[in-house]
C-alpha cells in the first residue's frame, strides 16, 4: 500500500481548494501547501518595492534575494518572507488584484519551481495550485481538478467575506473573480488548464463534506 502520497489540487480562483485542500490534509495528517501564497507573497513584496509587475527579469533578481517559508501550523499556514510574517497581508484586495500580473510571468514561474517541488519531496502533502498536476509534481499520485461556476465561487467568497465582517459587493465579486479566471487560463506560461491525468471535479452544487469525501474515494483507490 502506497503511503504519504503527493496529492495536486488544481483550479480557478474560489473554487474551494483551500478549504478542501486542508481539510483533507487534516484528515490524512499529511501537510496542506498553498503555492498561491508563494506567488502573492512575491507580488506583496514588488509592490513594496515599487518593482514593475510585468518586468520578469526584474522580479527573479528580487526572489533571488527573497527566502519565503511556508510553516504548518494550527491556524493553517503561516508565510513568512525572511523573518516577516505575511500571513495576512498577502490577502489584501491589492494583492489579490495584482498577482496575475506577477504569475504570469516566465521567470517569475522558473524562479519558483524549485521551492515548491522541494516542499513537496517528501510526499504526505496536499498541494493547492493552477499547475501543480501540469508543471510541478506531473508525477503526483493523484490530481484533482476542482471547479464551480462564477457565481458560485462568487458566493461563497462573499458569505467568507461577510462571516468575518469584511465589506463585500458580491457583482464585484464575480467580476473579478471572471478577470482573474480570464488572466490565468489565457497566460503563455503553465496557464491554469487540467492535466490530462486529473480528475475534473464540478464543485457547484456539492457541500465541502460531499467534495471531501469524492477525493478521499479517489484516495483510497490510488492507495489500494
Ligand atoms: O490561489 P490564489 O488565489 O491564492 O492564487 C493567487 C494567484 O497566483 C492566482 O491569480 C494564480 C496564481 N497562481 C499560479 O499562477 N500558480 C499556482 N500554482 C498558484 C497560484
Amino acid at each position: 500500500m502506497k503511503e504519504a502520497l503527493q496529492i495536486a489540487l488544481d483550479g480557478p480562483a474560489g473554487a474551494g481548494k483551500s478549504t478542501i485542500a486542508k481539510s483533507l490534509a487534516k484528515q490524512l495528517g499529511y501537510v496542506y501547501i498553498d503555492t498561491g501564497a508563494i506567488y502573492r507573497a512575491v507580488t506583496y513584496r514588488a509592490l513594496n518595492e515599487g518593482i514593475n509587475l510585468e518586468d520578469g527579469p526584474a522580479l527573479s533578481k528580487m526572489i533571488e534575494n527573497m527566502s519565503i517559508r511556508l510553516v504548518p501550523s494550527d491556524q493553517g499556514q503561516r508565510v513568512f518572507d525572511g523573518d516577516e510574517e505575511v500571513t495576512d497581508v498577502i490577502r489584501s484586495s491589492e494583492v489579490t488584484n495584482n498577482v496575475s500580473f506577477v504569475a504570469r510571468q516566465p521567470e517569475v514561474r522558473d524562479a519558483l519551481m524549485d521551492l515548491q517541488r522541494d516542499l513537496a519531496k517528501h510526499g504526505g502533502v496536499v498541494m493547492d495550485g493552477r499547475d501543480i498536476g501540469t508543471h510541478v509534481l506531473p508525477n503526483a499520485d493523484l490530481k484533482v481538478f476542482m471547479t464551480a461556476s462564477v457565481e458560485e465561487r462568487a458566493r461563497r467568497r462573499h458569505e467568507e467575506n461577510v462571516s468575518k465582517g469584511i465589506p463585500s459587493d458580491y457583482e464585484k465579486l464575480k467580476e473579478e473573480i471572471a478577470l482573474r479566471d480570464k488572466r490565468d487560463s489565457e497566460r503563455e506560461v503553465a496557464p491554469l488548464r487540467q492535466a490530462e491525468d486529473a480528475h475534473y471535479l464540478d464543485t457547484t452544487t456539492l457541500s465541502i463534506d460531499g467534495v471531501v469525501l469524492a477525493i478521499e474515494r479517489l484516495i483510497e483507490e490510488v492507495k489500494a
